[in-house]
């Protein structure tokens, strides 16, 4: 026992949202580790130890509360729970990098050097270290380097175990993973490392879904998995634009398609397009790897996923000022969900932010509502003039030329539509970015409906 009556002392750097539902998970299922998780936020993590936890995520606070205070701790004190640490998982953002080279493609790994750096001056015996954070191909030599730089005689194993959650199901995600991929070195050391990480999720992962590979396998295959489903939803939305001028309809199209048991039926929801904090930055985390090695054909490959993305906003803006008459200047439109996808208050890469800046270039009035997300919209759209914010989403209809719906929560197909298109301009239009509605019941109230990848059901 490293403590108390503790087996082993695992720290994880970084309380976001990869952090806190992961090591809450393993709190849970592992009641012999003593699981710390820090971050240099005192806001979050006082948060986390509130009733008022820093991220909305179903299932997640009873979690922690089974926990926290038993084997579950939240603390600022970094230097000090390194030192006392057996495992430690790196859970920092690695954002896209904004300046020099690289610029917009590479990830920035100013985080990860820093923690590398913080766990190699408070270390004081042999620990392992796991990549949790996305990184590129490879991070894990510099982290290594980093980290038996210097003259600190400590052994440290360099373990690759990236994360597969999904916002919004991140807890069954973790209770119930596809597959815990780890990747280690083919040395004594590293095999005995990863023998440490398949034991603690061996807790509750049937040993068939621990996948163990090498680290660079490890490493690439979670930007592989990201690009392909996101992949995925390029391709459909590629298609959407075809069936919109061919009167096929998406939906029959991805149904007949994916019921070819190779190719399969999920990930096919055509829609604005994919946002979150991991698909646009894995993909050119991909494609940046690519130009580094000269792989230039591969790398005009994977780009033209993002840019299908970014273009089916473009499209669907285009469409609005088509139907409404060449003109939004003035006009008030009702932006239905601002979040990236529903169940979650994150708004990350959010098409949603795209479509607002169109929208606004074209000087229309934007009423924005959102269940969980309008601090963050507030922030995302910071400085952008004649937006209101509204949480009841009657009053951000009353007086709108049209409504855009951006993200599919549950409670916007309960809403009471005839009482909304009695309150609008006419005509009134709704622009369905999610397919999320039942457009022959819209059409029949008296709105004009544009789903996306289906023919307008128009009533002029
Ligand atoms: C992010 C990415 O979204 C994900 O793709 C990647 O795999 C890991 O990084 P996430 O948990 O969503 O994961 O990030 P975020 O919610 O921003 O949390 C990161 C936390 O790390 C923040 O709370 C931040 O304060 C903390 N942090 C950052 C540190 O504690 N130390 C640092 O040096 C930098
Ligand atoms: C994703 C991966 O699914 C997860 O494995 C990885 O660890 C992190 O990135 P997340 O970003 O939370 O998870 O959400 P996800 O459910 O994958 O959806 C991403 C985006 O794609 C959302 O904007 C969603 O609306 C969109 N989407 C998804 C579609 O447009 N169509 C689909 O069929 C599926």
């Amino acid at each position: 026992m490293s403590e108390g009556n503790f087996y082993k002392k695992i720290v994880c750097i970084g309380a976001g949202y990869v952090g806190g539902p992961t090591m809450t998970i393993i709190a849970n299922k592992c009641p012999n580790y003593k699981v710390t998780i820090v971050d240099i936020s005192k806001p979050r993590i006082d948060a986390w130890n509130s009733d008022d936890l820093p991220i909305f995520e179903p299932g997640l606070k009873e979690r922690v509360e089974k926990s926290r205070g038993k084997n579950l701790f939240f603390s600022t004190e970094v230097d000090k729970e390194i030192a006392a640490a057996d495992i430690i998982f790196v859970c920092v953002n690695t954002p896209t990098k904004t300046f020099g080279e690289g610029a917009g493609k590479a990830a920035d790994l100013q985080f990860v050097e820093l923690t590398a750096r913080r766990i190699k001056e408070n270390s004081k015996s042999d620990t392992i270290v796991i990549e949790k954070s996305t990184l590129p191909v490879r991070n894990a030599e510099a982290l290594e380097a980093i980290l038996h730089s210097g003259n600190n005689s400590v052994h440290f194993e360099i373990l690759s175990n990236p994360e597969f959650m999904a916002e919004g199901t991140a807890i069954s995600d973790m209770e119930s993973p596809d597959r815990v991929l780890i990747g280690s070195k083919e040395t004594q050391t590293g095999k005995a490392a990863r023998d440490e990480l398949v034991k603690i999720y061996a807790h509750w992962v049937p040993s068939e879904r621990i996948i163990t590979t090498n680290l660079w396998s490890s490493e690439l295959s979670k930007l592989v998995s990201n690009a392909f489903l996101a992949q995925r939803i390029s391709s459909i939305n590629s298609i959407s634009a075809v069936c919109e001028v061919t009167e096929a309809d998406i939906e029959e199209v991805a149904f007949a398609v994916g019921k070819d048991t190779r190719i399969g039926e999920k990930f096919l929801n055509a829609g604005i397009g994919f946002g979150g904090s991991c698909f646009r930055k894995d993909i050119l985390n991909l494609v940046y790897l690519c130009e580094y090695y000269r792989l230039n054909e591969v790398a005009d490959f994977w780009k033209q996923v993002v840019s299908i993305n970014d273009y089916q906003v473009k499209r669907f803006v285009k469409r609005m000022l088509r139907a409404m008459f060449n003109t939004l200047v003035g006009k008030k439109i009702a932006v239905f969900g601002f979040a990236f996808k529903p169940d979650t208050g994150d708004t990350r890469d959010t098409p949603a932010i795209n479509l607002a800046f169109q929208l606004r270039e074209e000087q229309a009035r934007l009423s924005i509502t959102d269940p969980h997300a309008l601090e963050n919209a507030k922030k995302d759209l910071e400085g952008l003039e004649g937006i209101e914010y509204v949480e009841d989403p009657y009053s951000t209809a009353k007086g709108a030329h049209c409504i855009a719906l951006m993200t599919a929560w549950d409670e916007y197909q309960s809403l009471d539509y005839q009482k909304i298109f009695d309150s609008m301009e006419k005509p009134a239009f709704i622009f369905d970015g999610r397919n999320h509605l039942d457009h022959q019941k819209l059409y029949d109230i008296g709105f004009n409906v544009f789903p996306i990848g289906k023919p307008p059901l128009l009533h002029h």
